[in-house]
């Protein structure tokens, strides 16, 4: 990846004040930047939005307040210091790994009488692209992406690595780009000896996940592009798993499909307990593999695992062990499975009334929506201004935070945003537009 604006102001800054440092600094090093775009506008929609229609932040809110689980909270203030202060093995808590694996089966029906390995903890979501990347990208590879897409991916994997990202179009005829999708494989697959396709639903930043049509034909690709002789890594981003809003988006994870259908497929689940029991904060991720196995599958998967524990053990070590003891607490609450229910309720609630209103036809002649059913985020398609600009006035002049992407992309987080205020909020949404049309 060529060096960006913001990393060469940077280097331009470092380079005035010591001409010897910007040497000093790794190719890395100076790839490096602090991102602005999600970020900043959030930071600016903090200071500037009225708390009930900033519709930028990446967690759950209720009323105000940050969305938790009894069942979370009430552990806080019961960790032994055995179980918190004390190193955890870099595997992660061996207790940990082996409920989260057992929900797992119960989880994703497809799963069953397959095998796939223990998980190893990662610190969130973030840490697991990260040693996804250290143990399976070579400078240059290609990881194939939708436009849709979560821009940390390009910090992870191409400015601290040197993967080259390839985009399709994520959406044709108000579904998932099939087309498109198998084009771009197939074209990645007669370039390059391995392709890495990145599959992530519920999506950030659209809330699409696919159906059961759709999720059959990308594993029917993928398999099939497989047995023509590419090794294909297929990595599920599972980071919004549950958050499920209509009946037609599928009900588990591609990786339960994917885990054992050719020799040559590789599929990696990367999730955690960050979004699906509202512990943003905690910091606790794991990464899955599953594939086929010829010989003993336990020694090959502890195999991987070791190599996954020794990359963790490498660098950051170990992750938290008082949030893991509180994230296996919560696993084991009675509680748990109800308590989750009614707060995806909540979302579905809002997600569902969003639908309604954004679909009015007084709003035709300024956006359409991208399709969602699932997740944290909607998508509005601008048709008549740009979309930071629509963003900076809808900020300034109307006190709501929203995400820009692209030229016509506006992200709306509707988890954190309650049902009462969504009406308004896409009326004044519309409001902005029109005048600044
Ligand atoms: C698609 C996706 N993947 C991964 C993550 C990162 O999750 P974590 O906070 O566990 O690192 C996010 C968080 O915003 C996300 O939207």
């Amino acid at each position: 990846m060529e060096i960006t604006p913001a990393a060469q102001e940077l280097n331009a800054i470092i380079k005035s004040g010591n001409s010897y440092l910007i040497e000093m600094l790794s190719k890395t090093g100076r790839r490096l930047y602090f991102p602005k775009g999600i970020l900043s506008q959030s930071a600016e929609a903090r200071t500037k939005a009225y708390d009930k229609f900033n519709a930028t932040i990446g967690i759950a809110t209720e009323n105000l307040h940050t969305m938790c689980l009894p069942s979370v909270m009430g552990n806080l203030n019961d960790i032994r210091p055995s179980d918190s202060l004390t190193y955890a093995p870099s595997f992660g808590i061996p207790t940990l790994r082996r409920e989260w694996k057992d929900m797992m089966y119960k989880k994703n029906a497809s799963l069953k009488d397959r095998s796939i390995s223990l998980p190893v903890v990662t610190c969130g979501i973030t840490h697991g692209v990260s040693v996804f990347a250290d143990m399976f990208l070579d400078p240059d590879d290609v990881a194939i992406f939708p436009d849709k897409m979560w821009g940390n991916n390009y910090m992870v994997m191409s400015v601290r690595g040197d993967t080259h990202i390839r985009n399709y179009p994520m959406f044709a005829n108000g579904g998932f780009n099939l087309e498109g999708f198998e084009k771009t494989v197939r074209n990645e697959a007669e370039n390059n000896y391995k392709v890495v396709v990145f599959l992530n639903f519920p999506n950030n930043p659209t809330g699409y996940t696919i159906n059961e049509k759709e999720a059959d034909k990308i594993v029917e690709i993928l398999t099939r592009v497989a047995e023509e002789g590419t090794n294909i890594i297929a990595v599920t981003d599972d980071a919004y798993f549950g958050l499920r809003y209509e009946e037609a988006p599928i009900k588990e994870s591609l990786f339960a499909r994917l885990c054992n259908s050719h020799k040559r497929l590789l599929a990696v689940k990367l999730d955690g307990a960050t979004k699906e029991i509202f512990v943003w904060g905690l910091r606790v991720g794991f990464i899955t593999y599953g594939t086929v196995v010829e010989t003993d599958y336990a020694l090959v998967y502890e195999a991987l695992e070791k190599k996954t524990a020794g990359n963790i053990r490498g660098t950051v070590s170990n992750v938290s062990h008082a949030s893991q003891t509180i994230v296996l607490k919560t696993l084991r609450s009675p509680n748990l499975a109800e308590e989750q229910k009614l707060k995806v309720e909540i979302l579905k609630k809002r997600a569902l009334l969003i639908k309604k209103i954004a679909a009015d036809p007084k709003y035709a002649d300024a956006w359409e929506m991208y399709p969602f059913n699932s997740g944290y985020f909607m998508c509005l398609k601008l048709k008549t201004v740009d979309a930071e600009k629509a963003r900076q006035y809808l900020l300034n002049d109307y006190k709501i935070g929203l995400i820009s992407i692209g030229k016509t992309d506006l992200r709306v987080a509707f988890s954190s945003v309650d049902e009462e205020n969504l009406e308004d909020l896409f009326e004044h949404i519309y409001k902005g537009i029109k005048e600044l049309e």
